[in-house]
């Protein structure tokens, strides 16, 4: 299953995409003003190939890809696993790598970095030199950064944080966006730069090898740089800063370089979101003062479209946000057969499945995820047991339906932490980042006795062996296909 070639930058993930019928190279020239964004958007919508862009409208030499990660076979390829494998192989590998000893990246020389192709700074740092688009009808502006991650440093233990957090260009100089308070670099930002009134140095990248991308949207607590060395089996190759002492990959397409400025806020937004709405007004925000842009000869730019499902940060961070689930309840010994958290719910859904060894065990689960750092992005739990494929829609709706009881089964959180975009929540809820959380419990009570258990009607459930055989063995002699 695995065995396919680990990608060291973008470049040579695409030529994976293509060889594996993932990639649509678009040759006309398009615009950088809405009709990329438009292309993409669809292409999320309908679940198609990544579209390479090679001619941009205004930016000669310059090409983008969209949507890089937004469907499972294209996550396989990145993880160099073969593409047809199911989600639950992807799941097993991805817990399987993440789970070992964190791997150090190792600093090269910058004559070996191609993201030092080019180097601009001072005045010659102009970010409306590179191609941000405007990613949909109604955004504050363009979006350079949308698929990319930012680097920062802890100014006390020196841990590293690489994270996706969206820059709109504001001018030349500055980009600004959103950094909510929970999220790594918000705590460290808010928590030990803002108070001391510092600036915090960071490094802005576009566009690198993909798996770094995947560790960057990841929740886990290993620093990122680390882990995206555990997704590939090797340390990523990473190159100094001009002008921070930050490092960043060094087969990156383009970094940006500078400060984020304390207590100084510009107002950002609207942005179209990856609820599938337009939930973020147009408020003051963190601002990114720009010092040096530097960037590999015709760089390639990565562009993901937030919206209705799927695009790959409802796709990654479901899958990531659910294996963590998934790791923080093995390791307290709850008797799960497996986690998956529905892209298609962008992010908000999970269904985990357990061994209902004892009374209780669905609260338990609840609590201990909802008490997680896990938990201020998303809000309902579905638990079942063991005779419901957690990867089946089919199956899980059904439980909820014949299982759940509406009084009982139902145990609702208020007063959770959640976040600034929830769609349900009302616009005062929305300010404060005030949530709430629920559980469906389909797990039938330990106390019934066995004979009032309600028998599941299934082919595999209520005919004998012998004759569940006799009729797979005869399928096709019946004149069945599938
Ligand atoms: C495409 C994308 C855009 C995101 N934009 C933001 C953002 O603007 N602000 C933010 O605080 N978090 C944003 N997030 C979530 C953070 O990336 C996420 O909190 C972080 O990378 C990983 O979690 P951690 O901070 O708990 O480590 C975004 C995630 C994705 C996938």
């Amino acid at each position: 299953m695995v065995g396919y070639p680990i990608y060291k930058d973008n470049r040579e993930f695409i030529k994976g995409l293509e060889k594996f019928g993932e990639l649509v190279t678009v040759k006309q020239e398009v615009d950088w003003d809405l009709e990329m964004g438009a292309i993409v958007r669809r292409v999320c919508e309908k679940k198609l190939p990544s579209p390479y862009f090679k001619k941009i409208k205004d930016y000669p030499g310059f090409e983008a890809l969209g949507a890089p990660l937004a469907t499972y076979k294209r996550l396989a390829i990145s993880l160099g696993m073969d593409p047809a494998s199911t989600v639950p192989q992807i799941a097993d590998e991805y817990v399987r790598r993440t789970s070992g000893a964190p791997i150090d990246p190792v600093v090269v020389d910058k004559k070996n970095a191609p993201c030092k192709e080019n180097i601009l700074l001072g005045d010659d740092a102009d970010l409306f030199k590179l191609p941000g688009p405007m990613v949909h009808d109604g955004d504050g502006g363009r979006y350079l950064c949308t698929w990319h991650f930012v680097v920062a440093k802890d100014p006390d233990s020196g841990m590293i944080n690489w994270g996706m957090y969206r820059q709109m260009v504001f001018d030349e100089k500055t980009m600004v966006g959103p950094v909510l308070p929970f999220s790594d670099m918000g705590k460290m930002f808010h928590g030990k730069y803002v108070p001391r009134n510092k600036p915090m140095p960071f490094a802005t990248v576009i566009s690198c090898d993909p798996l770094s991308g995947v560790a960057a949207c990841a929740p886990s607590p290993i620093p990122e740089d680390q882990f995206t060395g555990m997704l590939m089996g090797k340390p990523v190759e990473v190159v100094k800063c001009e002008t921070c002492d930050l490092e960043v990959p060094a087969h990156a397409e383009i970094i940006i370089e500078g400060e984020v400025i304390p207590n100084l806020m510009i107002e950002e937004a609207p942005f179209g979101e990856y609820t599938g709405y337009r939930t973020s007004p147009r408020e003051p925000r963190t601002v990114y003062r720009v010092k040096a842009i530097t960037f590999r000869n015709n760089p390639i730019v990565t562009i993901s479209n937030m919206g209705i499902p799927t695009d790959e940060g409802q796709l990654l961070r479901s899958f990531s946000l659910g294996l963590e689930m998934r790791k923080l309840l093995e390791s307290q010994g709850i008797p799960i057969t497996g986690v998956y958290m529905l892209p298609e719910s962008t992010h908000h859904l999970v269904v985990v499945g357990v061994k209902p060894a004892y009374s209780g065990i669905a609260t338990q689960i609840a609590n201990l995820i909802y008490g997680s750092k896990l938990s201020p992005w998303f809000h309902m739990v579905i638990v079942v047991d063991q005779d419901t494929d957690i990867y089946s829609k089919d199956e899980v709706i059904h439980a909820l339906s014949t299982k759940c009881h509406p009084i009982t089964g139902i145990h609702k959180y208020e007063n959770a932490p959640g976040t600034p975009l929830n769609p349900y929540a009302s616009p005062e809820d929305r300010k404060w980042s005030r949530g709430a959380k629920v559980l469906f419990d389909c797990t039938f009570p330990l106390s019934w006795p066995k004979s009032d258990v309600p028998i599941k009607v299934s082919f595999n459930n209520v005919y004998p062996k012998d004759i569940q055989e006799k009729v797979l063995d005869n399928w096709a002699n019946y004149g069945f296909k599938d």
